[in-house]
């Protein structure tokens, strides 16, 4: 079955035929959009110019949405946006779910959707007769950062199968993370975590994962590190947190002094937003492995591929 029509909610139900599709089309258009500055002209479907993605975000987000709104207009689409629940009606008492009913109401082709811990919309949300795309929900998954995470260690390491994944930081709240152990773990490679006790995931299919208790024998492991944020809004939902920041840049943060224990030609990855000089330091940030910027980039044709495959748009491979 191809993407055409579907919702993609979990990187679990991305099958081999999806991933495929996806590498390949993002590959595409980014090699594209380097030569003539346009990837439009690739992609064929009817009306393309009067389709709409409706991005409804309830969090905040700098990278993910801007980067669909950047996708859609790459690809000749254009996108609505609410963003700032403080002008919407949900400041006068309207529900999440009862807003994302009325925004499909307007029949947009595409509905993206970020939100916090909320089971109600998640009923809804599967209910809805568009296509929707999980753009990052609670502490649960993020497909699309997963999905350009794996583009762009395929792009600089040369391949996913066998690279050996080291995730450092809040793994506990981190949708990231989830993702990525699914995802990256379907690809074949080896995932393992260092985390701080408080940031241990407590979720069934981290069981099995290696954990590292010191970053140092944990960078000479990696090939692949991706830092994460420390998930400070969700501390207070969940539980406190009884770490200092000051003990974590202490014991985690990746500077120069963890990168020299790094592959040579090992990657550093982050989703972002980086909290600089506490999870990765201004030094390693400007490190050649750092490919925290090429990750954005990726994003923008990971999406673009996506919400192609979507809509069913002819992809012409030139
Ligand atoms: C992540 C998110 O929102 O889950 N960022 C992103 O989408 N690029 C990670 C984070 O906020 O820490």
């Amino acid at each position: 079955m191809s993407l055409f029509g579907r919702s993609l909610f979990s990187t679990e139900l991305l099958s081999n035929e999806d991933l495929e599709f996806l590498f390949s089309t993002t590959r595409l258009f980014k090699s594209e959009f380097e030569k003539r500055k346009r990837i439009d002209h690739l992609v064929e479907g009817p009306d393309l110019h009067q389709k709409c993605v409706s991005l409804a975000f309830f969090e905040p987000s700098t990278r993910t949405r801007l980067s669909f709104q950047m996708a859609a207009l790459r690809l000749g689409m254009k996108t609505t946006s609410l963003d700032n629940v403080a002008v919407s009606s949900i400041s006068k008492g309207e529900t999440l779910s009862d807003t994302v009913r009325n925004l499909a109401a307007m029949k947009p082709d595409i509905l993206a959707v970020r939100s916090g811990e909320n089971s109600d919309l998640e009923e809804t949300l599967l209910d809805l007769s568009i296509p929707v795309i999980n753009a990052g929900s609670g502490t649960s998954e993020h497909p699309t950062q997963a999905l350009l995470d794996a583009f762009t260690i395929q792009e600089f390491r040369g391949k996913v199968q066998g690279e050996r994944i080291l995730i450092i930081g809040d793994v506990l709240h981190s949708r990231v993370a989830n993702s990525n152990l699914i995802l990256l773990s379907k690809l074949g490679a080896e995932v393992a975590y260092c985390a701080p006790e408080e940031f241990n995931p407590h979720r069934e299919n981290w069981k099995a994962t290696k954990k590292f208790s010191d970053i140092k024998d944990a960078m000479k492991w990696a090939t692949v590190c991706i830092c994460l944020r420390i998930q400070k809004e969700r501390h207070q939902l969940h539980h406190s947190i009884g770490l200092s920041m000051a003990e974590y840049r202490e014991r985690f943060r990746i500077g120069t002094a963890q990168l020299k224990d790094f592959a040579a030609d090992g990657i550093l990855l982050h989703p972002g937003p980086v909290i600089r000089g506490i999870e990765i330091s201004s030094a390693a940030l400007q490190d050649s492995r750092c490919k925290v910027l090429d990750q954005v980039t990726n994003g923008v044709f990971m999406r673009a591929s996506l919400l192609s495959g979507i809509l069913g748009l002819e992809v012409k491979k030139q």
